[in-house]
């Protein structure tokens, strides 16, 4: 991988046909001829590389997206599903299933993964908070073969340390799992941190239009291997249309995240002198407490961050309501700004005290930056806070 990010997502994997288009077109089709029954086996035994059948991702489209997919990564090998959540639960089924251990707040369909379902087929699974992380240690002792992730978590941004938490789950032969769906690849590369897989939301900053569901993961090949099986089985492949749709927003992520990097900035810093905001939660501000190490293990600080207002759950609700560019929906690495309340949205379910333990106040908002100019979305922000 010698060529820079921007190059590689332009360029990586790109199918030419015989027609001379610059991109990989779409292969529609379920299912491919063979010229021979002897050519057939050899694809199905796996002695050839070829094109069968699209739900296994032995599609044109497919192949090539996720060659573009692990190249984002500096990764060996990627598997592309039709959402994130598909993407983490074929992770969790195949290197899982001797225990999984989440650190930190992490995206609320994950966390009802872990906590209600993968126990209902006899897997342990552990949440433990970032002040928790002295227990890691032990926990890791009792068998568990998995760590999982978020860095920067969701709403509070709190950073972890990649590499550390990657050496002690390595110590204790467990594997180390980051969902880098905030960061994107554009700002944090887990893999050369020491991780051994990431996983992708590629619904939010890789689609980046809030038009299309979409997962990846992305690993060593010989640790990607065993999950094909899963994915094929459990029928969560991404269907070709979308492969080509994702593959066409990645070609401009640098350009776009750059851009959400650099505007959240400045709203995050208008923010911080705004006397209607209590507390700026960005990792791009010197006094944010993960500031130092963000610097350190990341090349840009996101287009996500939270501020609390200073009032009440209902005056927040009532800003969140009064945004007029900001558009009240959950989601979140678009090209259009959005907001949410976390205590409305991703974390509703859980009782007051548990969201206090997690740092969530009812009067936070999470603001995810989209493409317009930061002077219009301050303004917007400002008239709806006063
Ligand atoms: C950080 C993170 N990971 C994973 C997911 C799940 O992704 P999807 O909605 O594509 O299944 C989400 C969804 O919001 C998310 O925010």
């Amino acid at each position: 991988m010698t060529e820079k990010l921007a190059t590689r997502c332009v360029h990586a994997s790109e199918l030419v046909d015989s027609h001379g288009s610059p991109h990989t077109p779409i292969y529609t089709t379920t299912t491919f001829k063979f010229a021979s029954t002897a050519d057939l086996l050899d694809v199905v035994d796996g002695r050839k590389a070829g094109n069968l059948y699209t739900r296994y991702g032995l599609n044109p489209t497919i192949a090539s997206l996720e060659a573009k997919l692990a190249a984002l990564e500096g990764a060996q090998a990627a598997w592309a599903f039709c959402s994130g959540m598909a993407a983490e639960t074929a992770l969790f089924l195949t290197h899982g299933r001797k225990g999984v251990i989440c650190l930190g707040d992490a995206y609320g369909g994950t966390l009802e993964l872990l906590a209600s379902q993968l126990p209902l087929l006899g897997i342990r699974t552990h949440l433990l908070l970032g002040d928790d992380m002295a227990r890691l240690d032990a926990i890791l002792s009792e068998g568990s073969e998995l760590v999982f992730l978020e860095t920067p978590t969701n709403p509070t941004l709190e950073i972890f340390d990649i590499h550390a938490i990657a050496k002690m789950a390595h110590a204790h032969g467990a594997k180390l799992a980051v969902d880098n769906t905030f960061a994107s690849p554009v700002n944090q590369n887990p893999l050369a941190l020491g991780a051994d897989f990431v996983v992708h939301s590629c619904t939010k900053y890789l689609g980046g239009h809030s038009d299309l569901t979409a997962g990846a993961l992305m690993g060593a090949t010989e640790l990607l291997a065993p999950v094909w099986n899963w994915r094929k089985n459990l029928g969560s492949m991404i269907a070709p249309e979308i492969a080509a749709l994702l593959a066409r927003s990645i070609r401009t992520l640098p350009v776009r995240v750059r851009q959400q990097n650099d505007t959240a900035q400045k709203v995050a810093e208008a923010m911080g002198q705004n006397p209607r905001v209590s507390r700026v939660l960005y990792p791009g501000l010197p006094d944010f407490p993960g500031h130092a190490l963000a610097r350190k293990q990341m090349s840009g600080f996101g287009g996500m961050l939270s501020i609390e207002v200073k009032g009440s759950g209902e005056d927040a609700t009532r800003v969140a309501d009064r945004l007029k560019l900001f558009a009240l929906a959950p989601s979140l690495g678009g090209v259009e700004s959005l907001v949410t309340q976390p205590c409305t949205t991703t974390h509703h379910g859980l009782t007051p005290e548990e969201r206090t333990r997690r740092g969530i106040s009812d009067a936070m908002l999470r603001l995810s930056i989209g493409l317009e100019d930061a002077d219009d979305l301050i303004a917007d922000l400002r008239q709806a806070l006063d």
